[in-house]
């Protein structure tokens, strides 16, 4: 008779061990971009962003902060010294604005999906507050906002992953950090949120926003993160690579 934790144990070593928390969250072409937003892209110079970056359905003009914004010669997407990687808006040439329309669609779809995930392993945790707390994988849900006051750790290994659900804003308090701990991977944690997104002075984000409004990082804010609102992004001297 073999054990069970024979089995286990065998299965751990060649690394057969399913992965814990909630499907992942198809971002489908969404996931072509490090920033996507409907209203507009602000900043205050200088930030660093790596990864392709879009508004849609407003045109350039609502991004501002990045001049000077060079206009390729094919009239499909732009430059600027502060983004490695191209930027695109739904007034540029075709096929821009289709590609846009369906990514913008996709993104909707992917917060209408990470928001009404259930059954929820977690239910308004910490009431809200949960600076300080180590997080294992799974589906988080809170029908309020979460503020964030002192660093989290988020620990699970490569292949697990983390929803969370915010019926309201979601504060990250200056400093603060978010902490990968096991393996885990930005790509793995999603945060859906169905008000605003505050990102405090010198903190750092881990995982991808779908923000159903605003997003806001402030000065010094480091994400490794892509940054998908339905509204405006709006960004202060920041780093973000998806
Ligand atoms: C975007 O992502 C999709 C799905 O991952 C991919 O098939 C497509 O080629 C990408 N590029 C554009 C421009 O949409
Ligand atoms: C978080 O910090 C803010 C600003 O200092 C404060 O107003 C709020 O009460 C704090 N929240 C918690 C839960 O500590
Ligand atoms: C979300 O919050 C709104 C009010 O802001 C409330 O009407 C709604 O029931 C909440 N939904 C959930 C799932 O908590």
């Amino acid at each position: 008779m073999i054990s069970t934790a024979f089995i286990l144990s065998s299965l751990t070593a060649i690394g057969v061990v399913a992965a814990l928390g909630p499907a992942a969250v198809n971002l489908r072409t969404a996931a072509n971009y490090t920033i996507l937003a409907e209203t507009g892209i602000t900043n205050v110079p200088t930030s660093a962003i790596t990864g392709a970056m879009a508004v849609c359905p407003i045109s350039a003009a609502a991004i501002t902060g990045f001049s000077p914004l060079m206009l390729d010669p094919s009239g499909q997407f732009s430059t600027s010294s502060q983004v490695t990687g191209h930027i695109f808006a739904c007034d540029y040439a075709s096929p821009t604005p289709s590609i846009l329309t369906i990514a913008i669609a996709d993104m909707g779809t992917a917060f209408t999906d990470a928001i009404t995930r259930t059954p929820p392993n977690f239910i308004n945790l910490g009431a809200g507050n949960i600076g300080g707390r180590i997080l294992t994988p799974g589906l988080y849900s809170w029908t309020t906002g979460v503020t964030i006051n002192s660093s989290i750790t988020l620990l699970g290994g490569a292949a697990d992953t983390w929803i969370f659900q915010v019926n309201g804003t979601l504060t990250i308090a200056n400093g603060v950090q978010m902490i990968l701990v096991g393996g885990a991977r930005a790509v793995n944690i999603v945060w859906a949120t169905a008000g605003a997104v505050t990102a405090g002075t010198n903190s750092h984000l881990e995982g991808v926003f779908l923000g159903k409004t605003g997003i806001t990082l402030k000065t010094g804010a480091t994400a490794n993160s892509r940054l998908l609102a339905q509204t405006l992004v709006a960004l202060q001297q920041v780093t973000v690579t998806a």
